[in-house]
């Protein structure tokens, strides 16, 4: 067995407050195909390094199971249990027919009829911002679309919004101090949102609505409806996967594109680049670190002997950093092909299980990006900005920015 010589990279937490360490996770993907490593949690984890053996992994569900979470932690029995209703957490068949539930509202098809709500909160996101010449881009920028668009599609009041936002920060960010104090405030917040949401089910159920919510208390899975409990879990689900995501993805674009003034400047000349901006940004600053899947055998994987039980933790950052998937892997590059970056990148995951929003991911930052760039101008960042301290989202908390109206 290959165990981590010298340090943990993904246990040490300070390792992270300026964003995902990727040098180090270089150094170990090019010296180990897979590496174990000891932790205080649960007396280890694999760390799959490499794109062949994570394709490998994550494409059998039956062996590397989702039942136990994506997460490095483990979840505390009876929060797991609930969980377990989240389509995350299933493995097929079942994980099938909870997907389709909510699938058809992602499809890249479906998206053209959202564009008008979509662009109508870009620009009033804007509006809010633009006379005054510097904004905190995180909070007053690059979260409200994200927000604003699943919120909408839940048929969410604004006046809930605070409320969700605290907890979906809580639980993803939970490594963090300054949003709760360990793990375990991050799965009580979990359970209060799992909680909130069974209400907003029963309220709904009295008097639907025309929204998602109430298109999936109707339907029928597997010959039923949903309970309102297993209706929290799906809506638990939906709200976290496509908000943080999304916003930590565009606070890194303007981030780097201030730190590359010479692609900022082709962007800005040439708009038509935006998507191809968007996927770069994408490859070079996935947000979600890893995912993680659980042995349900005894197996040979990858040269090493795998025991039923062990956590496997499959790193995407490290496949987007790959020499052997990227040419220039570390350099930001709004000039490589699309297509080919979208094909070959890892960051919306891979398998039954990859991520069902990246369409409506990938619409957002456009039209963002597409909005600031056609009425800001001469960005910079006014202060050193501020990362979470998580091995598992890379974003910031603060990136105070000033600009210019064009
Ligand atoms: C840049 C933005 C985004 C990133 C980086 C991202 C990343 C990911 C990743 C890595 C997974 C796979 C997790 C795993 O295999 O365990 C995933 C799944 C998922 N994502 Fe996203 N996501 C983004 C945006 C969104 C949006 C906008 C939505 C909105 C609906 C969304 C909803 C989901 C859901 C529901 C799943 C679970 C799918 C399943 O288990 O079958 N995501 N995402």
């Amino acid at each position: 067995m290959t165990t981590c010589p010298f340090h943990q990279p993904l246990l040490d937490l300070d390792n992270f407050t300026h964003g995902t360490p990727r040098e180090a996770i270089a150094d170990l993907r090019r010296q180990h195909r897979m590496l174990w490593q000891d932790d205080a949690l649960n007396g280890g984890h694999w760390l799959v390094l490499h794109k062949a053996d994570i394709e490998t992994l994550l494409r059998d569900p039956a062996t590397f199971s989702s039942s136990f979470g994506p997460l490095l932690e483990d979840f505390p029995p009876e929060l797991l249990e609930m969980q377990r209703q989240a389509m995350t957490f299933m493995d097929p068949p079942r994980h099938r027919s909870r997907r389709a539930l909510v699938d058809y509202a992602f499809r890249k098809d479906v998206l053209d009829a959202r564009k008008p709500m979509m662009q109508a909160k870009v620009a009033e996101i804007i509006d809010g911002i633009i006379d005054r010449g510097e904004c905190e881009f995180v909070s007053e920028v690059a979260m409200h679309l994200p927000v604003h668009v699943i919120f909408t599609l839940l048929g969410i009041q604004k006046s809930d919004y605070d409320f969700l936002v605290r907890a979906i920060n809580t639980m993803t960010l939970a490594n963090d101090p300054d949003y709760a104090g360990d793990r375990a405030e991050g799965f009580a917040a979990s359970a209060s949102l799992v909680a909130w949401a069974a209400q907003f089910a029963a309220k709904r159920r009295k008097a639907p609505g025309d929204d998602l919510t109430s298109e999936l208390l109707r339907a029928e899975v597997d010959g039923r409806q949903l309970s309102d409990e297993e209706f929290a879990v799906v809506f638990q689900g939906i709200i976290i996967g496509g908000t943080e995501t999304t916003r930590n993805t565009l606070s890194w674009l303007i981030y780097e594109l201030i730190q590359h003034p010479g692609q900022l400047a082709r962007l800005q000349a040439d708009p038509a680049l935006v998507p191809a901006a968007v996927e770069e940004i994408l490859r070079y600053r996935n947000t979600v670190v890893y995912t993680r899947r659980t042995a349900m055998r005894d197996v040979a994987f990858a040269g090493e002997n795998i025991r039923q039980g062990d956590k496997m933790i499959c790193l995407l950052a490290s496949v987007n950093r790959d020499p052997e998937v990227f040419e220039r892997p570390d350099e930001f590059d709004i000039s490589r092909d699309p297509d080919l970056t979208r094909r070959n990148m890892r960051t919306f995951g891979f398998g039954v299980h990859a991520c069902l929003g990246q369409h409506q991911a990938r619409l957002n930052l456009e039209m963002m990006m597409q909005e600031i760039l056609s009425r800001m101008d001469s960005f910079r960042l006014l202060a050193e900005p501020v990362h979470f301290r998580s091995n598992f989202m890379d974003g910031f908390k603060q990136l105070r920015i000033g600009f210019e109206r064009r």
